[in-house]
């Protein structure tokens, strides 16, 4: 069975979401040849300092060496196969394996053979049994690495995303700060559930997180159910990319008025001090400040697996008296097998913000959208675990392919959208996940 049907991705088979077999072919051809996140350099700040990720379906040691470099080293000793780094961070002057005692430099060079005079061939040639290790690339702070040698460079890979999260990441006025490790978690349900639901879905707001609207967490629910202030429209734009990355930007307005009515010559930033919003705006090019300015909620996918959200929040639960903050969070969506997935989370802040913002900012992202979060993370995991416990059990349900036609054809371009892409408005569509399982099916083919 074709994955998408008339080449447009508005069908997925409901194989792609259980089958071990279809992860398999993810593997090779999903996985492989993408750029995928694997941290922060705030986290392996000093030389020695690592931490342990999973790059596609290997596990690496991403440390920083000597050389001031991120290696991203294969965690396998290259004589046996042994797991090198059992700890997930730390800092080490080099990696020696448990077995025999081979000894690995930070980037990954063999430097350290027990009996290598007296047990091995004059001919043994330690610089043949280096660590593999993966391309990295330090991107705002961002560590993104690919283990394939033919990958385009991030910036081609990355394409009209870049523009966005630089958008996001410049209206923080200076650089962002990791706080501290990421938070994780394991939930039921393929990786791609979570992640085509960052890429654009606002359809579930209004049923899934009732609860959180209602508690005012986003000011007041509208009429139509969509969250927002008392008086205002929130419209969302969803611009997707041909690589299958994708954003979904939702402005509150007055009633009535359109995206062009806002008045950029006072722009707003909200969750943002207002003393600060002129400091924020200068930070900006004037085609970013008509994608940020009154944006209260933006989302989206980097192609395959990492997601992102900056969003204002009117007041944290439990914290009622915290005045308006925002966050932003970066997410990995790991497959850990067909059906089970883990999600970690970082929290960056704006270093030009005050500590008591960023305590601030970090407080309302952990206690809404993390693995101890109240409300977000719970009400969709649980959603989660349902698709995969129904797709899983029932044979009459595999038959039925996964509908993606949410507001097709009913988009309206924007024209003189400030950034790349296409951008379109429905507060109510899956265009960008349409465009998300077009890239995805492109890569993998059909289906065996
Ligand atoms: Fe690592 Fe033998 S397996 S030294
Ligand atoms: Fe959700």
């Amino acid at each position: 069975m074709p994955l998408g049907v008339d080449g447009l991705a508005r069908t997925i088979d409901r194989r792609a979401f259980i089958d071990e077999s279809i992860l398999d072919i993810e593997w090779d051809r999903v996985f492989q040849p993408s750029w995928q996140l694997l941290g922060f350099s705030g986290e392996v700040r000093e030389p020695g300092d690592y931490v342990v990720r999973m790059l596609g379906r290997d596990e690496v040691v991403v440390i920083r060496g000597e050389d001031g470099d991120v290696h991203a080293l294969h965690n396998s000793c290259t004589h046996r196969g042994t797991r090198l780094c059992r700890a997930s961070l730390g800092n080490t002057a080099h990696l020696r394996c448990s077995y025999h005692g081979w000894t690995f430099a930070n980037d990954g060079r063999l430097i350290g053979v027990p009996a290598r005079r007296s047990g091995y061939p004059p001919a043994f040639d330690r610089a043949r049994y280096g660590l593999p290790r993966a391309r990295v690339v330090c991107r705002r702070g961002f560590l993104f690495a690919t283990w394939d040698p033919q990958a385009p460079d991030l910036e081609e890979y990355l394409g009209d995303i870049a523009w966005y999260l630089d958008a996001l990441l410049d209206c923080g006025a200076g650089t962002w700060e990791v706080c501290g490790p990421p938070q994780r978690v394991r939930t039921r349900g393929n990786w791609k559930i979570p992640t085509d639901n960052f890429a654009g879905d606002g359809y579930h707001m209004r049923t899934t997180h009732h609860i959180a609207l209602d508690q005012g967490i986003y000011g007041d629910t509208l009429a139509d159910g969509t969250r927002g202030r008392a008086g205002t429209d929130l419209i969302a734009v969803n611009i997707a990319t041909p690589h299958g990355h994708a954003v979904r930007a939702a402005y509150a307005l007055p009633r009535g008025s359109r995206l062009d009515d806002r008045d950029l010559t006072a722009p707003r930033f909200p969750g943002y001090p207002p003393r600060r919003w002129t400091d924020l705006a200068r930070a900006q090019s004037p085609e970013q400040v008509r994608f940020t300015s009154h944006c209260e909620v933006a989302h989206g996918v980097i192609f395959p697996n990492t997601a992102f959200l900056s969003v204002a929040h009117d007041r944290a639960i439990g914290h009622d008296d915290d005045p308006l903050t925002r966050y932003l969070v970066i997410r990995a969506h790991l497959p850990l097998s067909a059906r089970e997935t883990e999600c970690l989370y970082w929290t960056l802040v704006p270093t030009a913000m005050d500590p008591a913002w960023q305590r601030r900012s970090y407080r309302f992202q952990a206690r809404t959208q993390s693995a101890g979060g109240i409300l977000f993370e719970m009400d969709d995991f649980e959603n989660f675990a349902r698709i995969d416990a129904a797709l899983a059990r029932s044979t009459p349900g595999r038959s039925s392919p996964v509908d993606l036609s949410l507001g097709a054809g009913l988009g309206t371009p924007v024209p003189g959208f400030p950034g790349p892409g296409h951008a379109e408005t429905a507060t109510l569509s899956e265009h960008n996940q349409r465009a998300f399982y077009h890239r995805w099916s492109t890569l993998m083919g059909e289906l065996p």
